[in-house]
């Protein structure tokens, strides 16, 4: 086998070096930037450093197989393999890195527990035990938070999950940490015989539990959950499956999030604008939890095996090769995380990161993850907001996959704890959401800076951050949510497109018509838009994006629709495409930013004005296969220029829709079906009164949402097989042909079922 030549990036990359331990991504920078898939010849591996490769090969996990996932990576010497063996150490395939078709039936034997439904049971006692572990240290001034709180509690959550008593607490942390170094690090020949008696009793002491819940399976236990399930299907959940599940369990569900808890704590707090936000406003931790686990989560990476001949981004890898993928290094891919190093807590995609991997062998632990790590988070910025990183440096257990400082070292002025003042102030505040954050739950305080009149009952609104922070970037095409009047818990909000200018990192702009018959949306916004009020928004969100590839674009525009299309002809404009700008309107003085238009496009406006009867003819205008029509207006000029466009190419139109008839959902008038998803292997029963998203969730399976009414496009997913009945208005109507795409929020299926890659 040739793997000439090698670079001397690739030559010298050594995941034990303190570059790697340090900061994963950073150290791989290179090779996400040049050289994404390169042989290592000093790990004996081949590594993988993009986000697209490395989704593509957890998605395919029979020629990725993980049955090398916990495999040692230094293997141990003879004296310490007779150490284990001493002690009966027999650990076998788990649910992480056991092949098909052992796994699938076992995974879905074992899975029930891990439900939103069934892990909201666990909540109060997550948050009973971080309460507790906090009013241990709170009136001392400094902790090391690992020490004294982030081992112990996922600990104790993992010990009740899987329904062990809670006793050898230390004992177990001892085992559990040589648990990790035994199999993801290199110990030294001196340190390897000690590592494996650590591990063996380890092994025996997982033994002994699971013979005393055997007398007795009938607590709420993940372990007496799969005695009993053993009853059932002795095949499929067999005695030593068990064992190996308890220990590998226990380091699973602890380990993992002590980790990303002490990560997602650390880099907050090297960020005192993002922990000031999460203080400010505890709606934000979902989300954030997510951020942190994309840019600093507890795995850096796992191993593969290809089990054939394959091909990696471009790259040829020979049946048997080893791989590491680093999913650290896909959650800092430009390709798929814009600005992918900052760390920003409102990001959108941030639930797209890999850190639980992704399909069949996706964490199935990771909302009982996420809930513990909410809780920490909504604990901890309530009772001491104050608190600060102490000086020290930061240390790691050194081993390629397992990530988070030994410890974590904090400090506040007692004095100051908000307790002391409002004994409310130990009171839990923040809703936690089992399962992948919402983006609806995530809102900005901006203040109004302006507000100027530009069209009959158009308001013209300027918004600036409310503590002088730049704002994130926009396109052409976005909006944002303006939350109406209940102070931020997202009761009411009204979608506004953006219609200043994207170069202005300080600003948004709105422009609002008074509606006559408003839901309240637009009587809000002109009754509170006054200088210096303080609002929140969500956003900003693209879900009408300019294809800036095109070669000519018609932008249609009718009364206060404008505003996304002024946007994206000054885009046009600047990008030098060939454009045309048609402008309808009831009177002139009904027409907002006419000005502003006429001077910037001059003779590429053309307007329309009711009561000049001058109107917009759309069947006479000439569109072929290189120009897209952009439209937005009132629903009536929308359903015309969709009857004209029955003439035009295909997929021609592109219309902006705030509203949806669609998506209701009524039981009486629908039929179940059922979805097959091909990359995690399951298949699934949506009942007539439930949406395909809802069932994906309670499934446990991640997929983003917004609308949640068809609008939006962010609760796409892909299909293989089957006939959609789509109810979105999102995809054009070529798209809506090539069965390929649907909503999940909304649309169904013809056929009995669809089979989806998820
Ligand atoms: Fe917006 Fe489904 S969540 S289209």
């Amino acid at each position: 086998m040739t793997r000439c030549p090698i670079s001397h990036q690739a030559a010298e990359f050594d995941p034990f070096s303190d570059g790697y331990q340090q900061d994963p991504p950073e150290y791989v920078r290179w090779s996400r930037e040049q050289e994404p898939v390169f042989w290592s010849p000093k790990l004996g591996y081949w590594v993988v450093t993009r986000y697209d490769d490395i989704k593509a090969i957890f998605r395919d996990n029979l020629t990725f197989s993980p049955s090398i996932a916990l495999e040692k990576i230094t293997p141990t010497g003879p004296e310490a393999n007779a150490v284990l063996a001493s002690y009966g150490f027999a650990l076998n395939r788990t649910l992480v890195n056991e092949d098909e078709p052992a796994h699938m039936p076992r995974r879905r034997a074992l899975m029930d527990p891990f439900t939103p439904e069934a892990l909201a049971h666990h909540e109060p006692m997550v948050r009973n035990l971080t309460r507790d572990y906090v009013d241990r240290f709170i009136d001392d001034g400094r902790a090391d938070l690992v020490d004294q709180m982030l081992w112990e509690v996922p600990l104790t959550v993992a010990l009740h999950f899987l329904g062990v008593p809670e006793e050898d607490m230390d004992t177990l942390r001892r085992y559990s940490i040589a648990h990790t170094v035994n199999t993801w690090g290199r110990p030294r020949p001196e340190q390897q015989v000690e590592v494996a008696h650590a591990v063996g009793n380890f092994w025996q002491y997982a033994g002994k539990v699971l013979d005393k819940m055997r007398e007795d399976p009938s607590g709420p236990g993940w372990m007496q959950y799969g005695i009993r399930k053993q009853k059932e299907l002795p095949e499929v959940v067999t005695d030593s499956y068990l064992h190996s599940m308890m220990m590998a369990g226990i380091v699973a569900a602890h380990e993992t999030t002590a980790n990303a808890t002490a990560n997602a704590l650390k880099l907050l707090l090297q960020h005192p604008d993002a922990w000031r936000d999460l203080c400010d406003d505890p709606s934000l931790i979902p989300n954030a939890v997510e951020e942190c686990l994309r840019h600093n989560g507890s795995i850096a990476a796992w191993r593969r095996l290809a089990t054939k001949d394959v091909t990696i981004g471009g790259i040829d890898i020979p049946a048997g090769s080893k791989l590491l993928i680093v999913t650290s290094s896909a959650n800092h891919d430009q390709h798929q995380f814009a600005d992918a190093d900052f760390f920003d807590i409102r990001r959108e995609n941030a639930s797209d990161q890999l850190t639980f991997g992704y399909g069949a062998h996706q964490c199935m632990g990771k909302n009982l993850a996420r809930m513990e790590m909410q809780i920490f988070l909504d604990e901890l910025t309530r009772r001491l907001p104050h608190m600060r990183l102490s000086a020290q440096k930061f240390t790691y257990v050194p081993n390629t996959s397992f990530r988070g400082p030994e410890h974590l070292w904090v400090e506040w002025n007692p004095a100051m704890n908000p307790e002391r003042a409002h004994a409310s102030a130990r009171e839990a505040r923040a809703v936690v959401r089992i399962g992948e954050p919402s983006s609806h739950a995530v809102s900005r305080a901006v203040i109004v800076e302006s507000v100027t009149p530009c069209a009959e009952r158009v308001a013209r609104v300027k918004l600036v951050s409310a503590d002088a922070r730049t704002l994130p970037r926009w396109t052409p095409g976005s909006h944002i949510d303006v939350i109406c009047g209940d102070g931020g818990n997202g009761v009411a909000s009204r979608q506004y497109s953006l219609c200043g200018d994207p170069d202005d990192r300080y600003a948004y702009e709105i422009a609002v018509l008074l509606e006559t018959e408003s839901r309240g949306g637009s009587a809000w916004v002109h009754a509170h838009a006054r200088v210096g009020a303080h609002w929140r928004i969500r956003g900003p969100r693209n879900h009408f994006r300019l294809d800036e590839t095109a070669r000519k674009l018609v932008l249609i525009a009718g009364g206060i629709g404008i505003t996304p299309i002024s946007a994206m002809a000054r885009r046009a404009r600047a990008l030098g495409i060939d454009y045309e700008v048609h402008y309808s309107g009831r009177t002139r003085g009904s027409m907002a930013l006419l000005d502003d238009l006429r001077a910037l496009h001059g003779e590429r406006l053309r307007t329309y004005v009711s009561d000049e009867s001058t109107r917009n003819d759309f069947a006479a205008l000439s569109i072929d296969a290189d120009t897209l029509v952009y439209a937005c207006g009132p629903s009536r000029m929308l359903d015309a220029l969709t009857a004209a466009s029955a003439y035009w190419p295909d997929d021609a139109l592109k219309i902006e829709h705030f509203e949806s008839t669609l998506a209701t959902l009524d039981p009486s008038t629908e039929h179940a079906f059922d979805v097959e998803l091909r990359d995690s292997g399951l298949t699934l029963h949506v009942p007539a009164d439930q949406t395909l998203l809802t069932t994906l969730r309670r499934a446990n399976v991640d997929v983003q949402s917004d609308c949640e009414e068809g609008l939006c496009g962010s609760c796409e997913v892909r299909v293989l097989e089957g006939e959609i009945d789509h109810r979105d208005v999102v995809l054009t109507k070529g798209e809506r042909q090539s069965n390929q795409r649907m909503m999940a929020c909304c649309s169904r299926a013809h056929s009995k079922k669809l089979i989806l890659a998820l």
